[in-house]
């Protein structure tokens, strides 16, 4: 086969050379057994109950539903969340943008603090395009913010960051909170918005009675700000918050807006952790295929995944359907797994289905997502926004 009708069938090639490409690890129609490891696989049916389930329970208690990007950072995934009714998406990072922008997308929250006039300058360029929003938690932020905007001619919308909790950015004080929203009503080319009020250590809580509690204290203290900027005659429309594990309780608190989730399309290893006994649950729809590529011993085997293709701060990666064997060890570009007394013994070869322990910065490491219906893949998602961390 040459080269030409070589990179016409893969999605995601890598040129390695004038002759040589890297095909795309599976392609559609193909089993899910044959696909090329170790490969992110998603599971369409799972996937797409997860974004009904969060998409129905905003609309239920009438908050917009603006998905984190950064859980993913595949536009694909986006499209689809907002072709079902999302106001809009999150992203961390002003490049981390760009991609979903070039896609066609056109309301970004970026949620977070832009600091540094590169990122500023950029942030403007994308402010120019889309309908932006940022993160402000510093006067001379928020005036390097304005002077960017006013080079580029843009005009952006400015949320003041509260910490409700989580203990990270944010201003806490009420003099602070008004001063920024003023500021950001004054100056040219920016516009005040509300209040991010995002608490991310509630989110893995694993009592759901506790997370309940937790999530109560966070949204009375963004009440208590967006009273305070009224009473001072200032309005707040957004008050943006909430992840996977808080969004039950901060779409009925009657405080939030906005709901800005993005690990429950697919749950990871610590989300499975939590206790999830309210209405809202979400299934498991992402996995980490991997290959044994040796058994040494009969009580170790050996996977062709390792630390390049999951992260491990929040656990190891979980063997689904093979009762006995555990991922013990990660190494670069190994998986060491034990075999129990009586499981069934792998076989060099075999392809084992993982569950990702976080996929936040799981993603990050692949740049295609396998999609797949009834163990049949059907498409190959590029995750197009993969390392853009600036
Ligand atoms: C500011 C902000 N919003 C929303 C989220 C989404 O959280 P999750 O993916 O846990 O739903 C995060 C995650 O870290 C975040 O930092």
């Amino acid at each position: 086969m040459d080269a030409g009708s070589c990179a016409e069938r893969t999605l995601v090639s890598t040129r390695l050379s004038n002759e040589l490409f890297l095909p795309d690890p599976a392609l559609p129609g193909q089993p899910l057994a044959q696909v090329d490891t170790p490969s992110l696989v998603l599971d369409l049916d799972v996937f797409e109950r997860n974004l009904n389930a969060m998409q129905q329970w905003a609309d239920r208690h009438g908050v917009a539903l603006r998905p984190h990007a950064k859980a993913h950072k595949c536009p694909e995934i986006s499209r689809r969340q907002l072709a079902l009714g999302a106001r809009g998406i999150c992203c961390q990072k002003v490049s981390e943008a760009l991609p979903f922008l070039q896609a066609g997308i056109r309301d970004i929250h970026i949620s977070n603090e832009v600091v540094g006039p590169a990122k500023l300058a950029l942030l403007a360029q994308i402010a120019v395009q889309a309908d932006v929003s940022v993160c402000v938690d510093n006067m001379r932020n928020l005036q390097a913010l304005a002077a960017a905007m006013a080079q580029a001619g843009a005009r952006i919308t400015v949320l003041v960051e509260v910490d409700v909790g989580q203990g990270r950015c944010g201003v806490v004080d009420d003099h602070d909170v008004l001063a920024l929203a003023r500021a950001a009503e004054a100056a040219q080319g920016l516009r005040f918005g509300g209040l991010q009020a995002y608490h991310g250590s509630v989110q893995h809580v694993r009592s759901h009675a506790e997370r309940a509690a937790l999530c109560a204290q966070a949204a009375a203290r963004a009440a208590g700000y967006a009273s305070l900027l009224r009473a001072h005659g200032i309005t707040c429309e957004r008050i943006t918050g909430g992840g996977s594990g808080s969004a039950e309780f901060d779409a009925a608190s009657g405080i939030y807006t906005e709901l800005q989730a993005g690990s429950y399309a697919f749950m990871d290893g610590d989300y499975g952790a939590n206790e999830w006994s309210g209405p809202l649950s979400f299934g498991t729809s992402l996995f980490l295929l991997s290959t044994v590529m040796s058994t040494p011993a009969p009580d170790r085997a050996i996977l062709d995944a390792g630390l390049k293709s999951a992260t491990i701060e929040c656990g190891l990666p979980r063997i689904v359907g093979r009762p006995g064997l555990d991922y013990a060890m990660a190494n670069d570009e190994h998986g060491v797994v034990r075999v129990q007394a009586g499981a069934e013994p792998p076989v060099v070869g075999e392809v084992m289905r993982l569950v990702m322990p976080h996929v936040d910065p799981g993603f990050n490491l692949h740049d295609t997502l396998v999609v797949f219906r009834d163990e049949v893949v059907v498409d190959l998602w590029p995750i197009a926004a993969r390392g853009l961390s600036r």
